[in-house]
């Protein structure tokens, strides 16, 4: 069974076309990634996941149940940190989640202990009997997530977990999501902006633009589409002032160059059989390599380059709402 499955899933807000037809396949224990560009229709699209909005056209399962007959039993088998989640500021943590667990039926017996431990996942405990409105940021971001998972959900929505996080609550929170998908084959489904922590955690990642999928797979196999733009970089131990000239004779592309940091950084057009030959020229004319590196596109250059290609103008894919 899928986790999530959507079928041209669709929702116009009047003319906007906030997600056009959306086709996506979630799998169980997968931790998923959702990436756009601000207004990209992320939040839209887990809004209508979790029941909040409907949609326009189109459809989607949730752990195989379909959204417009079964919200009921979907909204309390999955979990859902909203993109700005609030918190009861006059209660404190721990009556905040001890609501929330009486609200999801979790058994009265359970509730203290799962308190306890869920607190102690996120590094809160002696922040348990504070009101919630005395809190950091981060902390209620925190609280939010342990919220969105206190009942031990299935499938777990995260709409920009750790957007206000420090980077070891980042850490933390980061930490529990590959545990839980690992140990307990959770399934997760994140969206973000943090294109380094989507390319750490997920087993895929989904680009969207307008609306719509542009791209998806593995962080590798989505780098892997520019191969071809990989960056070889050529250190030494002093610098020559032919440096240059010597690339640029083997009709070698210069994409960077530091003089101070002894290094060059070039587009090889075939690494395997090039790199030997310039390895060797470069020890025939006397220049002092210590380091080779061959570094693939970043997961940030190929999103910028999906999302900038992508950019057709909304308005001639618009559709009134009916
Ligand atoms: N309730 C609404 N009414 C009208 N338009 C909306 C509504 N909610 C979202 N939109 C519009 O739909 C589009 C998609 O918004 P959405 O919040 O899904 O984007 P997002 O990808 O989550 O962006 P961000 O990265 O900024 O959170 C935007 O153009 C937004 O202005
Ligand atoms: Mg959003």
């Amino acid at each position: 069974m899928l986790a999530v499955e959507t079928k041209n899933l669709t929702k116009m807000f009047h003319k906007l076309k906030a997600v056009d037809e959306l086709n996506l396949e979630i799998k169980e224990a997968e931790i998923y990634s959702l990436l756009g560009p601000n207004g990209a229709g992320k939040t839209t699209t887990v809004r209508m996941l979790t029941g909040l909005l409907r949609p326009t056209i189109g459809g989607a399962t949730v752990l195989g149940l379909d959204i417009s007959k079964n919200l009921q039993e979907i909204r309390s088998r999955v979990g859902h940190l909203t993109e700005t989640p609030a918190l009861y500021e006059r209660l404190t943590v721990r009556q905040n989640l001890d609501f929330f667990a009486k609200l999801y039926k979790v058994p009265e017996i359970e509730i203290k202990p799962r308190i306890e431990e869920i607190v102690d996942l996120f590094e809160l405990p002696e922040k348990l009997d504070e009101p919630a409105g005395t809190l950091s940021k981060g902390m209620k971001q925190k609280v939010a997530i342990a919220r969105a998972m206190f009942h031990k959900p299935e499938l777990i929505f995260l709409d920009e977990p750790t957007a206000s996080l420090s980077p070891e609550s980042a850490k933390i929170v980061r930490e529990q999501i590959v545990k839980l998908a690992k140990k307990e084959k959770r399934t997760f489904f994140i969206c973000t902006h943090n294109l380094f922590e989507a390319e750490r955690l997920s087993s895929r990642v989904g680009i969207i633009n307008h609306g719509r999928l542009v791209a998806q797979g593995s962080p590798l196999e989505l780098r892997e589409m520019r191969k071809d733009e990989t960056v070889t970089i050529f250190r030494f131990s002093t610098w020559e002032i032919n440096t240059k000239e010597f690339f640029e004779d083997m009709k070698i592309e210069i994409v960077d160059q530091n003089q101070d940091q002894k290094y060059v950084s070039v587009i090889i057009k075939d690494i395997e059989k090039q790199t030997p030959s310039i390895i060797n020229s470069l020890a025939k004319n006397n220049f002092q390599l210590v380091e080779v590196k061959h570094e693939f596109p970043t997961l940030e250059r190929i999103y910028l380059e999906l999302v900038e290609l992508e950019g057709v103008p909304r308005e001639e894919n618009s559709m009134e709402e009916n």
